[in-house]
This record gives structure tokens, C-alpha cells and sequence, in this order.
């Protein structure tokens, strides 16, 4: 039988690329709200003794969070066989220690809780800085999903003679990699964050490429103040104006104007969160790791 795949929060782009990767089926829920804010749920399509995969991206988790899980309950109380979780971008990821006396470590209780109610989860590069692997943190299989290919092709292709630079000391080993694959130079920052936007950056020796386009690389851009400094700082020096490129595209409030305003010269992303700066497709690469975690995934019926 046919996988089943539903979209809780994906682009509609990726949904169907990730349907026919997969040879899934496209099924649907529905969800709304009754008035007095609860979640309603209702599967419109049989799914007892089907695969199925719910995709959703985990940006703005909070308001995401419960009807995806109410979801998985309803399929796998209906007859689902097995319920994975493709979620491109996954949230919480970054509250990863106690870093200050009395904070929670966040991480760790999201991934408990869909540990819980799901499978196996697979996603695209997890901010995985104090915790190595996701073993560490999910109890079910999960399969993380590399962009430096992706990011390194769209180099190759768009941006002429680059000069990669990276956010900070922990992007090293994937900047590395992207530039490897783009045939590029890579710098690393100098980066002091000392709360939710204030960043400081300074490029170590760039005087050596001053003839080369910068392309400004990170993981997440959430506030946009990592990439906001390394812009604003590369104009102090004299550099070209970046290019910006990104696997997550978070952009909280006008994140993306003030980036663009400081003098990034293009903007692009990973399509694993739905956003117009979109121009790279991860749908092949994450179809491959949802294909592999139903094949060696055990069903778990109620
Ligand atoms: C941090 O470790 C990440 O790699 C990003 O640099 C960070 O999440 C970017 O956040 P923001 O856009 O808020 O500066």
C-alpha cells in the first residue's frame, strides 16, 4: 500500500515534491478551532493500516505544536500503522543547556514530547551545537538531513569567484563543507551575543579576498542580527556587498527589510520553511531520509 503523507505546515512546492519522491498519497485533515479555541481534528481519508507521515515545519512552534500532536494521535488511534513526523525545520533546538540559573532545557523536553507521539522524525540540518546527535535528546529514530550540498550547488551556480563566511567557531565543520563543495574560501567570525538582538561580529582576514563576493552562510536566521552584523561589518571593511544564503529561514518580525537595509545584495533559503527568499530544494535529499525511517521503522499500533 501507498505511504500517506499530510501536510500540517509545509509549502504546498515541497508537499507535492515530497508526495512524488515518495510515491505517497496526499491525504488530508482537517483542523480548525471551535470557538472556544480548542483544536478540532477530523481525518478525511482512511488511514488504518497505513504508513503515514505528517510534514510540518516547526518554525512558530507554540501555535503548531498542539494540533500536530492531537493529529498523530487521531491517525494512530484510527488504524495508522506507523505515524512519522517530517518536520523540515525543527523548533527548539537551540535552549540546549541551562544558561542561566533557573532556565529550563527546552530542547530536551520537546524532543521528549514527540518522542512521545511519534515514530521517527526526519529533518533538515537540527542546531545540534551541545548536543551532538539527536540520540541524545529523541528516544525514536531520527534522521537529520545535510544542506551543505544544496547550499554549496547554488554557490557554485550564482555567485562568481565567493568567499564563504561562516557565523561563529561552531558553523567551522558544515562551512567547511559547503565550501568544499563550492570550491571556496571560507572565514569564520569572531561572534559575541550578549542577548536576543544584540550581535557583534568582526571578519578576520579578509584583506586577502577583498576580490571575491562574500556569501554570508548560517543555519537559522531568526532575528536576522548574526547576518545583520557580519553585513553592516563586511561594508566597514570595503567588501562587495553579500549574499546572504540560509537553510532556515525563520525571519522574526522585519528581520528580512533590516537585512536587506544594511546591504545584503540577495537573499536566499532552503525551502524547509515556506518564505519568498526560497531558491533551494531539499525535497529529494529529505524524501530519501523518510523512505529509509519507513523501511526500518517497526508499525506501533494503539
Ligand atoms: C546560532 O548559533 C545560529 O547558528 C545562528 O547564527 C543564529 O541562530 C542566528 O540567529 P539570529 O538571526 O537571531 O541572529
Amino acid at each position: 500500500m501507498r505511504p500517506m503523507l499530510f501536510n500540517l505546515g509545509i509549502g504546498d512546492g515541497l508537499f507535492d515534491s515530497l508526495c512524488g519522491a515518495l510515491d505517497a498519497q496526499a491525504a488530508t485533515l482537517e483542523i480548525r478551532s471551535f470557538p472556544d479555541g480548542e483544536s478540532y481534528v477530523r481525518a478525511l481519508d482512511d488511514c488504518e493500516g497505513r504508513v503515514v507521515t505528517l510534514a510540518c515545519s516547526l518554525d512558530r512552534p507554540n501555535a503548531k505544536i498542539l494540533p500536530l500532536l492531537l493529529a498523530a494521535e487521531t491517525l494512530r488511534d484510527l488504524g495508522a500503522a506507523q505515524v512519522g513526523l517530517a518536520a523540515p525545520y525543527l523548533a527548539y533546538m537551540r535552549q540546549d543547556t541551562r544558561f542561566k540559573v533557573g532556565e529550563g532545557i527546552t530542547s530536551r523536553y520537546f524532543a521528549d514530547l514527540l518522542s512521545r507521539h511519534f515514530d521517527w522524525l526526519a529533518t533538515v540540518d537540527p542546531h545540534l551545537h551541545r548536543f551532538h546527535a539527536m540520540d541524545e535528546i529523541y528516544r525514536v529514530p531520527a534522521r537529520v538531513v545535510h544542506a551543505a550540498p544544496t547550499l554549496a550547488q547554488w554557490i557554485r551556480q550564482h555567485v562568481e569567484q565567493p568567499v564563504l563566511i561562516g557565523p561563529d567557531s561552531e558553523s567551522r565543520q558544515w562551512v567547511s563543507e559547503v565550501a568544499a563543495g563550492a570550491g571556496a574560501p571560507f572565514l569564520i567570525l569572531d561572534k559575541q551575543r550578549s542577548g536576543d538582538r544584540d550581535v557583534r561580529v568582526s571578519v578576520p582576514d579578509l584583506a586577502r579576498h577583498m576580490d571575491r563576493v562574500p556569501v554570508i552562510i548560517d543555519d537559522i536566521v531568526s532575528t536576522g542580527r548574526t547576518a545583520i552584523a557580519a553585513v553592516s561589518h563586511l561594508a566597514t571593511l570595503g567588501a562587495p556587498p553579500p549574499v546572504c544564503a540560509f537553510v532556515h529561514a525563520v525571519f522574526a518580525d522585519d528581520a528580512e527589510a533590516m537585512l536587506k537595509a544594511a546591504g545584503a545584495s540577495r537573499v536566499v533559503s532552503c525551502n524547509t520553511i515556506e518564505h519568498p527568499s526560497n531558491a533551494m530544494d531539499m525535497s529529494a535529499p529529505l524524501a530519501q531520509a523518510c523512505r529509509d525511517l519507513m523501511a526500518t521503522s517497526p508499525e506501533r499500533r494503539r
